[in-house]
């Protein structure tokens, strides 16, 4: 239910720019533990696609997978990511060699990390930080494009330019995040995989960043994978919404009609635990995620 798609051609009538098929990720641990399973979702240009589940059901493990960004013990069990570019071509990303897929990382799909605006390096200023992104990814360009670029950037997500002298303690944690996201955006990425970008952060500085977040998908009309585990904020940003449950997308649906008729128990169970602003709270919210003893609550898969 983007506020925002009015202006925007409906991303579903879109062609899509990835298709993620019956992925697999497994942790080769002593007792391995299958993350993500059989996973599969398509993504269209210009989308907001919402993924989201309950602490530990794998969307990470997902996001990274995608990017080709898992380490030891995760390994990709099965399934396929496909990217579709703009030319009509496809690529494998799974069988991507390490030169391409460095290429192809940041300048065809960038990542927001989790808890990223803690890793920004701490004695290093925000325009050298972004000066070095660009650097890395695009050597032949001159130095005075490279500040002209950061400061464009950081303009573009509600940040002064003279920011770009600043150290990120002096940047308050909203300004860290939308630094952070400038910095996803510096190579005009045709995807974006944002993990948790608001969670940190106070809910008014959280609905500013998302209104940023929506206004540039429909300037700059890039995809966006959206993570969170929260539910009702989907519901007002999100084209269409995954619902992940222990590793396996349970659902995908529009924002609306999953609002309207959730399929999955487990996603009735997280409606139903919208705080309502006259009513009684609902029976999920009094009782928690968890049982009165203290149990996690199971709903059959
Ligand atoms: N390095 C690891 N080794 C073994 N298991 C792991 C590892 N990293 C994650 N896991 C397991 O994989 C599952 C999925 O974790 P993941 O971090 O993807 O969940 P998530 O949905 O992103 O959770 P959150 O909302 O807390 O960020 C969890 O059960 C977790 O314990
Ligand atoms: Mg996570």
């Amino acid at each position: 239910m983007s506020t925002t798609t009015q202006e925007h051609a409906d991303p579903l009538t879109r062609r899509p720019v990835l298709t993620v098929r019956d992925l697999t990720v497994v942790y080769e641990t002593e007792q391995p533990v299958t993350a993500v399973s059989s996973a599969s979702l398509q993504l269209h240009r210009g989308e907001i696609l919402g993924l989201a589940g309950e602490s530990g059901c794998g969307k990470t493990t997902l996001a990274y997978a995608v990017n080709r960004l898992h380490q030891p013990p995760a390994r990709i069990a099965g399934g396929s990511v496909v990217f579709h570019d703009r030319d009509g071509g496809d690529v494998d990303l799974l069988a991507l060699k390490d030169e391409p897929l460095r290429k192809f990382r940041w300048t065809q799909l960038s990542m927001v990390f989790q808890g990223a605006m803690n890793s920004l390096n701490p004695v290093r200023t925000v325009g050298y930080q972004l000066d070095d992104t660009l650097r890395a990814h695009d050597p032949s360009m001159s130095r005075a494009r490279r500040r002209e670029r950061a400061a464009e950037v950081l303009t573009r997500v509600g940040v002064d330019p003279v920011r770009l002298r600043s150290y990120p303690h002096e940047l308050s944690g909203g300004m860290r995040q939308r630094t952070m996201i400038a910095m996803a955006m510096l190579m005009q990425p045709q995807i974006m995989i944002m993990d948790e970008p608001t969670t940190a952060l106070d809910v008014v500085v959280q609905r500013e960043i998302l209104r940023e977040i929506l206004r540039l998908r429909d300037e700059l009309d890039f995809a966006v994978l959206f993570i969170t585990h929260d539910l009702p904020l989907l519901l007002e940003i999100a084209d269409r919404i995954a619902v992940m449950y222990r590793g396996e997308i349970v659902e995908l649906e529009t924002a609306q009609k999953l609002h309207e008729a959730a399929q999955h128990p487990y996603t009735r169970k997280l409606l139903g635990s919208f705080p309502s602003l006259t009513g009684e709270r609902s029976d999920f919210v009094r009782a928690g995620a968890h049982d009165r003893d203290g149990r996690q609550e199971e709903w059959s898969v």
